[in-house]
């Protein structure tokens, strides 16, 4: 009788760990994953579904004028950074380890281009190296890319396109069961003059074509996370029923 009882408490417990799971999020780029209200949407836009308690991660937890008290501020947006110097320095490294996530988005190379001019292939072997660090850090690690944003200034829009082009055959090659990679296309759409307050950074209007582009890819996500952690409970729970047996 006692093992019974025993047993069923487990049971239960483990299921509800199961369901209660916090789901952990790093929204990862450059300033236009930091200094944007896009963030803020899609946390708002969370806020209706089974998702309102996935955790938003990261060091970061700059206040936008988003007008928005509410939202989960925390990310790891890096405002002027570099793929290619975030990947030789091993900075994501750090930032997984104090802010471990189960799914991570990630919008960059616009640094890469507009500053230093640097080839796609390069900025194509810096994600290489990030999303390494991602299954490092989690062998599980859910993995949103975004093909970039077009720019309102200056004459960065081909070359955006020449790496937004490659992202797809990149991502495919490095695509695994445990840890999918998907791509989203952040860039037909928008419109770098329109949808942008300054030329680079999305104005409100761009903040929401961003929230809506990222959201059906990041519901995704969590789902397929949520997955994990409902089976390893079910394992969890096989072992303790062994146990008790
Ligand atoms: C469920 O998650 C919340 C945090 O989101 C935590 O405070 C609570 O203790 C958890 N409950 C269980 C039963 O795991
Ligand atoms: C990676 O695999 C997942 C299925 O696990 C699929 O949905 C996704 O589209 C694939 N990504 C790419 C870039 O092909």
């Amino acid at each position: 009788m006692v093992s019974f009882k025993l047993l069923s408490l487990a049971a239960l417990a483990s299921a509800v760990t199961a369901q209660n799971a916090t789901l952990r999020y790093m929204p990862f780029g450059d300033s236009i994953t930091e200094i944007i209200c896009w963030r803020s949407k899609l946390w708002n836009k969370l806020q209706s579904t089974e998702w309102k308690s996935v955790d938003f991660v990261g060091s970061g937890k700059t206040e936008n004028n988003c007008k928005d008290t509410k939202y989960d501020r925390d990310n790891e947006g890096h405002s002027g950074f570099l793929a290619i110097d975030i990947a030789n320095k091993k900075q994501l490294d750090g930032w997984l380890q104090k802010n471990p996530a189960d799914v991570i988005t990630m919008h960059l190379g616009t640094n890469d281009i507009v500053q230093q001019n640097k080839a796609v292939a390069d900025i194509i072997k810096a994600f290489t190296t990030l999303v390494g660090t991602m299954r490092t850090s989690n062998p599980k690690m859910k993995i949103v890319v975004a093909q970039i944003i077009p720019l309102g200034m200056g004459n960065y829009n081909s070359k955006i396109q020449e790496l937004n082009k490659a992202i797809p055959t990149w991502a495919q090659g490095l695509n695994a069961t445990e840890s999918p990679i998907w791509v989203v296309d952040q860039y037909t759409g928008f419109s770098g003059s329109a949808d942008n307050r300054d030329g680079v950074h999305p104005n409100d209007a761009g903040d929401t074509k961003m929230a809506n582009i990222w959201y059906p890819a990041v519901v995704r996500a969590f789902e397929a996370a949520k997955a994990d952690k409902v089976a390893a409970a079910a394992e969890a729970e096989k072992r303790e029923v062994k146990f008790i047996a």
